[in-house]
C-alpha cells in the first residue's frame, strides 16, 4: 500500500513537471515544424548541458558565466553571430550546428558531440527564447551563402596572399577596426600601386585592434589574426564565408556587396597566411617591424 502511495505521488510529481514542458507544436522561420517532444528533449539537454553559461532563462547569465572574457550569447535576443546569410537575416540551422560540432574557438563554447535528433533539439529549443524571432509560419530565412569556385587554388596562393594584402589594407581598409600588418612604406607603396595615390596622414592607433560596440549589449574586440583565435574558420574557404557574410549583430560587416568576389577569396588567403604566423619567429620579427 505504501509502495502505490509512493508510486502515485511520484507520478503526479513527474506529471506537474510536464506541466511546465511544452505541450503543442510549432513552425520555425522557414517553416520548420517543430514538435513538442522534440521541444522537451532540446529542452532536457539544454538543462544538462547549456544552462550553466547560457542561463535558465537563455540570457547567457549561467552561474558559469561570470568573469568570462566573451560572455555566452544571451538568446533571448535572437542574434547568431557566425550564421550563413547577410547578417540582419536569419541563419540557416546548419551554420547554427557548426558551432555547436566545432566550439568557437578561443571561447568558453566548446565542441559538443550530441546525437541523432539531439543536436536538432536543442537548436529547436534555443530559438523558443526569442519567440518574436524564431517562431511563425510567417518568419523566412535569409539567403544562404556559400563559397564560390577558388580563383586562385594551392597553385597561385602566394599570388592571392599578396593581392589579399592590398585588399585588407587599401581596398577595404580591415584596419580601421582590425590592425595593420604593413609599415608605414609599404602601406604607401601599396597605395601608389593599387589608387595611385600616396599616403601622407598615418592613424595613431593602426597598430591596434580598436573595440567595438555590439548588438549583443557588450563590447567585441576585432581579433589580431596573428594572435587570437578565429571563432568560426580555420579554412580558406570556412574564412570566405565569413569575411562574406560578416558576424550578426557585431562591427563586423557583409564584405560582399563592398569587394568583388575575388578580393573576398584574396583576403582570406591573406588572413590565413597572418594565422599561421602564431607563435612563430617571424611573427616576433614582424610586430618589431612594425614598432619601430
Ligand atoms: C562553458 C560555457 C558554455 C556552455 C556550457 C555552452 N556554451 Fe554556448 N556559448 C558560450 C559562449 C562563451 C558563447 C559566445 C561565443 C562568442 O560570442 O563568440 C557561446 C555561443 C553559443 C551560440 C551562438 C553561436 C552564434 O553564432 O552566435 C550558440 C548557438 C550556443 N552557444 C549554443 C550552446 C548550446 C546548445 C550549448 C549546450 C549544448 C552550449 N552553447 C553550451 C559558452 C557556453
Ligand atoms: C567596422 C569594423 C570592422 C571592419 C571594417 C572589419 N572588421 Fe572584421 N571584425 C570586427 C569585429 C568587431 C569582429 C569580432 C566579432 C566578434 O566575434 O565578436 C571581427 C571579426 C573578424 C573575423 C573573425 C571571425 C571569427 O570567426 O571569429 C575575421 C576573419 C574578420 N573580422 C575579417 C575582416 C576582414 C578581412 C576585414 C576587411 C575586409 C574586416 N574584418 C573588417 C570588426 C570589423
Amino acid at each position: 500500500m505504501k509502495n502505490v502511495l509512493l508510486f502515485t505521488t511520484l507520478v503526479t510529481v513527474l506529471f506537474s513537471c510536464q506541466e511546465t514542458h511544452f505541450k503543442e507544436d510549432v513552425v520555425m522561420a522557414g517553416g520548420i515544424h517543430v514538435t513538442s517532444g522534440t521541444l522537451n528533449m532540446g529542452k532536457s539537454i539544454y538543462t544538462e548541458s547549456c544552462m550553466p553559461c547560457h542561463g535558465v532563462k537563455g540570457d547567457g547569465a549561467g552561474v558559469a558565466a561570470k568573469g568570462m572574457r566573451v560572455p555566452p550569447r544571451n538568446f533571448k535576443l535572437g542574434i547568431i553571430k557566425f550564421g550563413d546569410v547577410a547578417s540582419g537575416d536569419l541563419p540557416h540551422d546548419a551554420s547554427i550546428e557548426k558551432s555547436l560540432r566545432h566550439g568557437l574557438k578561443g571561447t568558453a563554447m566548446l565542441p559538443w558531440d550530441l546525437k541523432g535528433q539531439q543536436m536538432g533539439a536543442v537548436i529547436q529549443y534555443i530559438k523558443t527564447f526569442a519567440p518574436e524571432t524564431w517562431i511563425g509560419k510567417d518568419k523566412t530565412l535569409g539567403t544562404q551563402v556559400v563559397a564560390t569556385k577558388d580563383p586562385f587554388g594551392l597553385a597561385h596562393r602566394a599570388a592571392a596572399i599578396e593581392k589579399g594584402k592590398g585588399v585588407y589594407h587599401i581596398v577595404a581598409q580591415c584596419q580601421s577596426c582590425h590592425q595593420a600588418y604593413v609599415t608605414k612604406s609599404e602601406l604607401n607603396r601599396l597605395s601608389m600601386k593599387i589608387s595611385k595615390e600616396s599616403i601622407t596622414d598615418f592613424d595613431d592607433d593602426m597598430y591596434q585592434s580598436k573595440p567595438q560596440d555590439s548588438e549583443h549589449g557588450v563590447m567585441t574586440l576585432p581579433p589580431d589574426f596573428t594572435w587570437d583565435s578565429v571563432r568560426s574558420a580555420s579554412s580558406v574557404e570556412e574564412l570566405y564565408l565569413r569575411i562574406a557574410v560578416g558576424v550578426g549583430g557585431t562591427g563586423m560587416p557583409a564584405w560582399n556587396d563592398t569587394i568583388t568576389d575575388e578580393e573576398i577569396w584574396a583576403v582570406s588567403y591573406y588572413v590565413r597566411s597572418l594565422m599561421d604566423l602564431k607563435d612563430t619567429a617571424e611573427r616576433k620579427a614582424m610586430m618589431q617591424r612594425l614598432a619601430n
